[in-house]
C-alpha cells in the first residue's frame, strides 16, 4: 500500500514554528500571536519586520534603530547597478530581482557568516535593498537612470518615489505600506517552505531568499497577481467580465488566477483590506474601472464555484491605480515577503536540522545495461 500522502504535501504539518498562525476555517491570520487586520490598521510595514525577527513589539528606541537600519541600508553598490544594465531589457523584473539578490551578497560583508547577528544584518540589507534592486530596474529598462533612495522616507514611500521620481501622496504611500504589512508572511507557503530549505542545508540568507524569489514568481502562487491584471486588460469592458467568467469557468480546467487557496476555505482575510485600498487609490486617482471589474469577478467566481479570493486578486488593482506596471507586482510582493523568509531562515538556523523527506519509487527495478552500441 503507498505511503504517499495528499499531492503536494496537503496538510501535511512538517515543522513547528513561532511566527504565523493561519485559521483556514475562520479566515483568521497571525504575525507572532496579532491579528493581521489590527496590524494593517495600526502597524507600518517597518515595525511588523521587528515583530517578525524578534517576535514582539519593538519599545520606541527598537524601533527607531530598526527604522535607522533599514532606512540608511537602502543604496547597492554601483558595480551591481552596472551588472544590471548589462540584462537584456526584455528580462523580466522577477528575473531580475533573482540575479539582483543573488549578486548583492557578493557585496555583503557578513555573506559568509551565519550566526544570528550576521544574519539578521543580511536580512536588514536584504529588506532595505529590494526595494532599490526593482526601481533601478524600472529606471533602467525605460532608458532612465535609477533614483537615489531617501532615507527621510518610509520603506513604502521611498520605494514609490524611487519607481516614479515623485513623492507619494499620503493614501498612496499608507496603502503601499498596508499592502507590504498583508504580504509579510504567511506560515509555511511554497517559497517559505523553499527558502527553510535551502536554510537547513547551512547555506546563506541570501542563498534562501534566491529559492524564495523562485518559488514565489509561478503562477500558482505570487506570479498570480500579475496574472489577475493581465485578465483584466483582456477582457477590456466592465461590462464584459461576467460573461468572461462565466464562459471560462464552464471548462473544467480553467483557472481564474486570485481565486482558491490551499489553506482558506473562506476569503482571505488580507482580501478585504486590498479590496477597499484598491477602490480608496482609484478613487483618489479618479477611476475604480480595475477595482469595480474584479469584484464583479469575485461576485460571479464566488457564486458559480463556491471559492474566495486570495490576497492576490486586489492587490494588482491597488498598484495599478498607483500606475505601476504589471510585471513589477511580483518582485513588489518578494519586497514584502523577504521578511517573512528571512523570519523563517533565522528560526530554521536556530533549531536546524536538514529538510530531507522520501519518495516512493514507482519506477523500473533491475533494469539491464545495453552498451550504446547494441541498443
Ligand atoms: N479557478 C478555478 N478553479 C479553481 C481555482 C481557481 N483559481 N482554484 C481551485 N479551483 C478548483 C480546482 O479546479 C479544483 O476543483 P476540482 O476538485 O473540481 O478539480 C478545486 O478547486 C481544488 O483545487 P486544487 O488545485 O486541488 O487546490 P490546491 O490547494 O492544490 O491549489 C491554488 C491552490 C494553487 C492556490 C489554486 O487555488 C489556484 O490555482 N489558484 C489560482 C492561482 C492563485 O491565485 N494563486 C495564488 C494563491 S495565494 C498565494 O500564493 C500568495
Amino acid at each position: 500500500m503507498s505511503t504517499v500522502g495528499k499531492a503536494g504535501l496537503e496538510d501535511v504539518v512538517v515543522s513547528t514554528s513561532e511566527i504565523c498562525f493561519i485559521d483556514g476555517r475562520e479566515g483568521k491570520l497571525l504575525y507572532r500571536g496579532f491579528d493581521v487586520d489590527d496590524l494593517a490598521e495600526h502597524s507600518t510595514f517597518e515595525e511588523t519586520v521587528f515583530l517578525l525577527w524578534q517576535g514582539h513589539l519593538p519599545s520606541k528606541k527598537e524601533l527607531a534603530d530598526h527604522q535607522k537600519a533599514l532606512a540608511t541600508n537602502r543604496k547597492i553598490s554601483p558595480k551591481v547597478l552596472a551588472a544590471l544594465r548589462l540584462l537584456p531589457k526584455k528580462t523580466t523584473p522577477m528575473e531580475v530581482l533573482r540575479t539582483g539578490v543573488s549578486m548583492l551578497s557578493s557585496y555583503d560583508p557578513d555573506a559568509a557568516d551565519n550566526s544570528h547577528e550576521a544574519s539578521v544584518r543580511k536580512a536588514t540589507r536584504l529588506t532595505a535593498q529590494m526595494p532599490t534592486l526593482v526601481a533601478a530596474w524600472e529606471r533602467i529598462r525605460r532608458g532612465k537612470p535609477p533614483i537615489a533612495p531617501n532615507p527621510r522616507l518610509s520603506l513604502a514611500a521611498n520605494f514609490l518615489y524611487m519607481m516614479t521620481g515623485k513623492k507619494p501622496s499620503e493614501l498612496e504611500a499608507r496603502t503601499f505600506d498596508i499592502a507590504l504589512i498583508l504580504h509579510a508572511d504567511h506560515e509555511f507557503n511554497a517559497s517559505t517552505f523553499a527558502a527553510r530549505v535551502t536554510a537547513a542545508t547551512l547555506s546563506d540568507m541570501h542563498s534562501a531568499v534566491v529559492s524564495g524569489i523562485g518559488a514565489l514568481k509561478g503562477p500558482l502562487h505570487g506570479g498570480a497577481n500579475e496574472q489577475v491584471m493581465l485578465m483584466v486588460e483582456k477582457i477590456k469592458n466592465p461590462l464584459d467580465a461576467e460573461s468572461f467568467v462565466r464562459k471560462n469557468l464552464a471548462d473544467k480546467g480553467f483557472r481564474i488566477m486570485g481565486f482558491g487557496h490551499r489553506v482558506y476555505r473562506v476569503e482571505d482575510p488580507r482580501a478585504k483590506h486590498l479590496r477597499r485600498l484598491a477602490f480608496e487609490v482609484g478613487k483618489q486617482r479618479g477611476d475604480t474601472s480595475k477595482a469595480e471589474m474584479i469584484n464583479t469577478i469575485a461576485r460571479v467566481v464566488t457564486e458559480v464555484k463556491k471559492i474566495y479570493p486570495n490576497v492576490d486578486l486586489f492587490s494588482g488593482a491597488a498598484y495599478a491605480s498607483m500606475s505601476l506596471p504589471t510585471d513589477q507586482f511580483t518582485p513588489i510582493f518578494a519586497m514584502s515577503r523577504v521578511a517573512g523568509w528571512a523570519a523563517h531562515v533565522l528560526e530554521q538556523h536556530s533549531n536546524n536540522r536538514l529538510i530531507r523527506p522520501r519518495s516512493e519509487y514507482t519506477g523500473a527495478m533491475r533494469a539491464s545495461y545495453v552498451p550504446l552500441d547494441r541498443r
